[in-house]
């Protein structure tokens, strides 16, 4: 909805991208981290309580290297419910498809989309936006939510996603019509080699010149 600019924007995915990767700004907690219940999210709230249904439980466990996840195509996928096959049938799916409860998602380190329940968020399709901080000691949850989570630059995970096509669920990649934004698929790769969560890996030559240039792209931003 608003038009902060591409750059802005994008600089915001870029940052939390990079987030712990590279250059971690200054994570100073004092921003919007609804952290505190890391454990169980607050019921779904409201309506008419349907059935009885189990509730996820993600934690900061829940997210690990994102390099043990498994990758498609750019990004990369994991199940918290056990069902990697479903989750992936819908990934690789050419026509796309709903992701089943469970699914995690994410192009880089410092960002997560979870799956939740049915009824969780009819706006965000009953995802949850994840902003993560990774560090070589594990995963910290910066920010969770839906319609208002933003990155750790103000950039709204729902503004952007939204755009894609319906049929995908509001998962972007290059082709679902979501406003592009400066990473490169080498840069994703760069950043998820040096997710501080993995064992070290080799960066190509091509790969170490992307974080070089996202380091510069980082400069200016917020604050
Ligand atoms: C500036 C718009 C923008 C913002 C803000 C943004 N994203 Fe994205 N995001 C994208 C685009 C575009 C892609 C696809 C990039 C690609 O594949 O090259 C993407 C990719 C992703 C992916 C991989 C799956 C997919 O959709 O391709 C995840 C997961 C993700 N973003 C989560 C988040 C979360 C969580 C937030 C907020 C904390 C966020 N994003 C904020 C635009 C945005």
């Amino acid at each position: 909805m608003n038009h902060r600019g591409r750059f802005g924007v994008a600089g915001a995915a870029l940052a939390l991208a990079l987030g712990s990767a590279a250059c971690a700004p200054s994570t100073q907690s004092a921003n919007s981290i609804p952290a505190a219940d890391a454990g169980v999210q607050a019921a779904p709230s409201a309506g008419p309580a349907p059935a009885p249904k189990v509730e996820l439980a993600i934690s900061e466990a829940s997210f690990v290297c994102i390099r043990d996840m498994t990758p498609v195509r750019g990004f990369f996928v994991a199940s918290l419910t056990g069902n990697l096959d479903a989750t992936l049938a819908v990934a690789n799916s050419a026509t796309g498809g709903v992701y089943p409860v469970g699914s995690v998602v994410q192009l880089v380190p410092g960002e997560a989309m979870v799956k939740r329940e049915p009824g969780f968020s009819a706006v965000t399709k009953d995802w949850e936006f994840f902003e993560l901080d990774a560090t070589p000691a594990g995963t910290k949850i910066r920010v969770r939510g839906t319609t208002e989570a933003v990155n750790r630059f103000g950039g709204n995970c729902l503004s952007c996603h939204i755009k894609a096509d319906p049929a995908f669920d509001l998962i972007c990649e290059q082709t679902h019509g979501c406003d592009p934004i400066p990473i490169t698929p080498v840069m994703s790769r760069a950043i998820q080699k040096t997710d501080p969560r993995c064992p070290p890996t080799e960066l190509t030559a091509e790969e170490a010149e992307a974080m070089k240039a996202l380091a510069a792209f980082m400069r200016p931003p917020a604050n």
